[in-house]
């Protein structure tokens, strides 16, 4: 399955309408899975990532509506649309049908398409629920942009906080020296030019920062040298770690090949994953706090479509993850912060974007010695 596809759910308990559905939507960029009963739906909805749900109002074995409320619950980011059957389950004169679809479209369902379908129909439907699912998409990598926001303003601030000293160290000895009548121009102009030097250094850090929280309207893809994400992340986060008694050691790969995407997102992923450790560490009772970046390239590659990888490691040795907790934390909402602090969003977002590069995160972990959360990216084409 192309994890970088939406998957798309025909819930129906009509074969020929399934049938005929999954070959429409197999041909788009869709991954398609089918199934005749609610309950089944509900479990697939359950373990795997669905984006759009086709579904029969009519199912044997729930309630549509009722169908519908439980997806919102346990999936609130999935569109759902709805199949309106005809007799015998429409009553008379078709006025059921309607009432139906209202009803849906009260519950949580965008649309609704008519028995026997006509893909006109079908395909403005599908395209609506694609865009509706892009949008969600995007508002949910914000809002986790946003959270990582609060994390790194501390950070920010001490970093512009040193280059402020440095002015403010060679503005008080300009004052001196002009009180004592012992300026020259030639002095003058050196020290303007470190002022000058520092003031372009803060605004470095400004321009990436509102680079960084400025909201995209879809995945920019061009090619990118993942050493540069890595090295803008500590341009963000460097003192915050010092601050935090971290220790970090990168080993990053020189001369690695390209992958293609977008620059600012992938940042995003390895933000939330360093502050993750962060947090971790900064619990944890380890005596050193080390944090460990690793990136290197292979050729074994269980990617769908592949030219090699692109890995990146972050390695912690904090608190580590409990084999209890594991499965949950990709989940979106899923923290064990403290309530206040921390949306849970940080790792499905980052899921969510590495799907989108075509890539995949994982975990592995070692409770109370280490972390590894792995990235690997598809090496982009020639
Ligand atoms: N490096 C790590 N070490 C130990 N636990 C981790 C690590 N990374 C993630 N976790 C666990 O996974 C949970 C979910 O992480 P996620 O980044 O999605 O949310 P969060 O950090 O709790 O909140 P947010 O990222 O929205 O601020 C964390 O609450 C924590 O329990
Ligand atoms: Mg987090």
């Amino acid at each position: 399955m192309n994890t970088n596809k939406t998957t798309v759910l025909v819930v129906d308990n009509d074969r020929t309408t399934r049938e005929q559905l999954e070959q429409e939507i197999a041909r788009g960029m869709y991954n398609v899975q089918t199934t005749s009963e609610g309950r089944t739906a509900i479990e697939i909805i359950r373990r795997s990532e669905v984006g759009i749900i086709l579904v029969d109002i009519n199912l044997p074995d729930i309630n549509g509506i009722e169908f519908i409320r439980k997806v919102k619950e346990i999936a609130p980011g999935c569109e759902l649309i709805v199949i309106i059957g005809t007799a015998p389950y429409s009553g008379w004169a078709g006025g059921g049908n309607i009432d139906l679809a209202i009803e849906a479209l009260r519950s949580g369902a965008i649309d609704y398409i008519e028995k026997p379908i006509n893909m006109d129909r079908f395909h403005t439907v599908m395209g609506r629920a694609q865009e509706k699912l892009q949008e969600a998409t995007e508002q949910l990598i914000q809002t986790a942009k946003l959270s990582a926001l609060g994390e790194l303003t501390a950070g920010v601030a001490h970093e512009l906080n040193q280059p402020l000293n440095g002015i403010k160290i060679i503005c008080q000895s300009i004052i001196k020296d002009i009180q004592k009548n012992r300026y020259s121009t030639e002095e003058l102009q050196t020290d303007l030019a470190d002022i000058v030097e520092q003031v372009d250094k803060m605004a470095a850090i400004i321009d990436h920062m509102r680079i960084f929280t400025r909201r995209s309207e879809g995945m920019n893809t061009e090619l990118i040298d993942i050493n540069t994400v890595v090295e803008g992340t500590f341009k963000l986060l460097n003192q915050q770690l010092k601050d935090n008694g971290i220790t970090v050691t990168k080993n990053l790969a020189p001369d690695l090949p390209q992958v293609k995407g977008d620059i600012i997102r992938l940042e995003q992923v390895c933000i939330n994953l360093i502050i993750n450790a962060k947090n971790a560490m900064t619990k944890g009772a380890n005596a050193g706090k080390d944090l460990k970046i690793t990136t290197y390239q292979t050729n074994n590659c269980d990617l769908p479509s592949c030219n090699g990888t692109i890995v990146v490691e972050i390695e912690d040795n904090g608190t580590g993850i409990p084999e209890s907790i594991i499965d949950k934390i990709f989940q979106p909402f899923f923290t064990t912060n403290e309530h206040g602090k921390g949306t849970g969003l940080g790792l499905s977002v980052s899921k969510k974007i590495i799907n989108e590069h075509g890539g995949k995160i994982s975990v592995q972990s070692d409770v109370g010695r280490a972390t590894i959360f792995k990235l690997t990216l598809p090496i982009a084409d020639k």
